[in-house]
């Protein structure tokens, strides 16, 4: 009876840290994916395909200011090789850069944010936030095919 016990619960206890594993996974996708979902429209101006509107760039800035920090904080050790997860393990390797440049981020949008007036500055300090994307996911990310 006791031995039972013990055993539904390591088996519960396991089926936790994996709902647990994967709830995180998801997490930090979701962050991301408010992140690409913002840098659509603000593309589409940067191209001039789109009216330059400053509440909307506004509202993308606060997405960029805001979620890389809260990003960088969901890679704890155990999810490093969930599945479905497109993190590189070089995350965990340099946790330090990798979190330095989800900073960088959120600090370069706070600027932008303050500096951004009309279409012309837009054009010159928008860029500066949307590289870091490039920057963090060409090393911390794997490359889809
Ligand atoms: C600090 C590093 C970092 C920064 C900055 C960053 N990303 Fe990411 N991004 C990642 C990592 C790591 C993943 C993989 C996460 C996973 O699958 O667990 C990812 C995944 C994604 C995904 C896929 C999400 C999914 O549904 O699986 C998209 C889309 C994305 N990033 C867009 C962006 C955009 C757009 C920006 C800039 C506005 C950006 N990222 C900035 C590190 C970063």
């Amino acid at each position: 009876m006791k031995r039972t016990l013990f055993v539904t619960g390591l088996v519960a206890f396991g089926v936790t840290a994996a709902i647990a594993q994967s709830n995180v996974v998801e997490q930090r996708q979701n962050l991301m994916k408010e992140m690409a979902a913002q840098t659509r429209p603000v593309g589409a101006m940067m191209r001039g395909q789109e009216p330059f509107d400053l509440a909307k760039v506004q509202a993308g800035l606060k997405v960029f200011a805001e979620n890389p920090k809260t990003f960088v904080t969901l890679f704890p050790e155990n999810s490093k090789d969930a599945p479905k997860t497109e993190a590189l393990p070089t995350i965990w390797e340099n946790k330090a850069k990798f979190e330095s440049i989800g900073n960088k981020m959120s600090q370069d949008a706070q600027t932008a944010m303050a500096n951004i007036k009309d279409e012309a500055s837009f054009k010159a300090e928008m860029p500066k936030v949307l590289q870091n994307c490039g920057t963090c996911h060409n090393e911390f990310r794997k490359k889809s095919s």
